[in-house]
């Protein structure tokens, strides 16, 4: 059994598509263990996105980050961060396949709606950044 970190993003929150995003997941047998709203800081989003500080989108992605409220899950299911990850499409939503969320929602290639983990090294770093043990429920 896998775990994986998945964000709604500030875009995906003020569209109304929490509900959308969800019944993916779960109708492609994936568990939510964990799940709260949270509104990053700054420093928050820097540090969560730390691994981009020298990319030319950084500070515009912070501010994306923190112009809204943000969901964020642990997902847990058999091989669930390829799978979400299929589920999710591409980050430019222009190449994401037919059906998956950015596809369907995304405006932007920062606007995609949603985050999810590459791997399990940084699903374990992503996933303890935002929840304790006793938070997320097998
Ligand atoms: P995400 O999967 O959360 O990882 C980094 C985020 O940076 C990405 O989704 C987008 O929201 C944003 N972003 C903005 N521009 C780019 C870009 N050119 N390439 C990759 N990610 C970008």
């Amino acid at each position: 059994m896998e775990r994986t970190l998945s964000i709604i993003k500030p875009d995906g929150v003020k569209r109304g598509l929490i509900g959308d995003v969800i019944k993916r997941f779960e109708s492609n047998t994936i568990r939510i263990a964990a799940m709260k709203m949270v509104h990053l800081t700054q420093s928050q989003a820097e540090g969560f996105y730390a691994v981009h500080k020298e990319r030319p989108f950084f500070n515009s992605l912070v501010a994306f980050m923190t112009s809204g409220p943000i969901v964020v899950m642990v997902l847990e299911g058999e091989d669930v961060i390829a799978k979400n990850r299929t589920i999710m499409g591409a980050t430019n939503y222009k190449e994401a396949a037919e059906g998956t969320i950015r596809r369907d929602f995304a405006t932007d290639i920062e606007k995609n709606v949603v985050h999810g983990s590459d791997a399990i090294e940084t699903a374990n770093v992503e996933i303890n950044y935002f929840f304790n043990t006793f938070e997320i429920i097998s």
